[in-house]
């Protein structure tokens, strides 16, 4: 028998973690073969209803499922863990500047990247979802400096998801047809779809598209402005679609990307496409054995190269607020 992997969720009593808990006990997030301890990292006033969830998925009698924790510890939280999903952040209310968006951010990304660093498993893998992510993953990843960089990553598989979507929309095609699309630099208004390396069933994806404006002026914005649709619409924030694009970028890092095909993730920079070494900026990307590769040697036109510099811009920006406020 295969032992436990540990998961953690952290945020767990929150929308995301509603809908990502039972699909991690189902088994969709690290396979069929592998039972699943589950911790649930909550604040004190959210812990009763993280004891509800657990009262839930006690009730689907998951076969995988081999127990649950609940603590607000952070270090009884990460203690061996396998994967690490840090969902739970302190969201952007209104009227609050972005200093104190991230010093909020800050106090909670560093403690759990030190508590990581403490007590991890040696594989362990980090994906970070809560907002700001790219640059709440960075904090985490600077305070758990024995830990290797390119296990801290940042969700940007949403947005990749949104990019599918909205691709299948306008062509008809099939989603196992379209590959290599790409979200590059921060998950947030500025990042780039990019679809000049796509294809369709083989084909160049704006060869079959063939219309540039759609491209810039509908495709780009549809999916970098998603998150606010779904608010303006649902009355709350992306949760379901968040928590499925959490299931697939575990899933892929673990199992691999299929051959010819690649995704997008925010992973540590080691100075790719010109990103500076060290920003969690979303790549497109392979994996394999257990690892995410940058995928090499694209070639960018013009407007790809400024729109991939205007993203990683404001990551570069967020970078120096938090080195300001000493958060890193
Ligand atoms: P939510 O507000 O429903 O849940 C967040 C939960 O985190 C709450 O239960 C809260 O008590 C908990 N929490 C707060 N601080 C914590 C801490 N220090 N330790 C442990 N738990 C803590 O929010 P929701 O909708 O579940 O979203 C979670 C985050 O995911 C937000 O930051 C949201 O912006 C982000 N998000 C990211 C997406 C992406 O594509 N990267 C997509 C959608 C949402």
């Amino acid at each position: 028998p295969v032992s436990p992997a540990v998961v953690t969720v952290t945020g767990a009593a929150g929308q995301i973690g509603y809908a990502l808990l039972f699909r991690i006990a189902s088994g969709q997030l690290l396979g069929p073969d592998t039972p699943v301890r589950l911790r649930m990292l909550e604040i004190p006033p959210a812990v009763k209803a993280a004891e509800g969830v657990a009262m839930e998925l006690d009730d689907c009698a998951f076969p995988l499922l081999d127990g649950i924790d609940i603590t607000d510890d952070a270090t009884a939280a990460f203690d061996g863990v396998n994967v690490a999903l840090l969902v739970g952040a302190r969201p952007r209310t209104a009227g609050m500047e972005r200093g104190d968006l991230l010093s909020a951010n800050g106090g909670i990304f560093g403690p759990q990247g030190a508590a990581i660093n403490a007590g991890a498993a040696d594989d362990v893998r980090v994906l970070v979802v809560g907002n700001p992510a790219n640059t709440n993953a960075f904090i985490a990843a600077a305070h758990a400096p024995d830990v290797p960089a390119d296990r801290f990553t940042a969700m940007t598989r949403l947005d990749h998801n949104r990019a599918l979507a909205q691709l299948r929309q306008r062509t008809g095609a099939a989603i196992d047809d379209i590959r290599r699309v790409t979200i590059w630099g921060n998950h947030s208004a500025t990042q780039y779809p990019d679809l000049t390396q796509a294809t369709i069933g083989g084909r160049s994806a704006l060869g079959v598209v063939d219309d540039q404006a759609w491209v810039r002026d509908t495709f780009i914005p549809t999916v970098a402005k998603r998150g606010a649709a779904i608010i303006e619409a649902r009355g709350a924030s992306s949760a379901a679609s968040a928590a499925n694009a959490a299931v697939d970028h575990v899933h892929t890092w673990v199992h691999g990307t299929p051959e010819g095909d690649w995704t997008s993730a925010g992973v540590v920079s080691r100075g790719e496409y010109g990103v500076p070494e060290g920003l969690v900026s979303s790549f497109p990307v392979t994996a394999s054995g257990g690892a995410f590769t940058v995928v090499p040697d694209l070639e960018l036109d013009e407007f790809s190269r400024a729109r991939i510099d205007a993203s990683v811009a404001e990551l570069v920006e967020e970078r120096e607020a938090v080195r300001a406020l000493g958060l890193v």
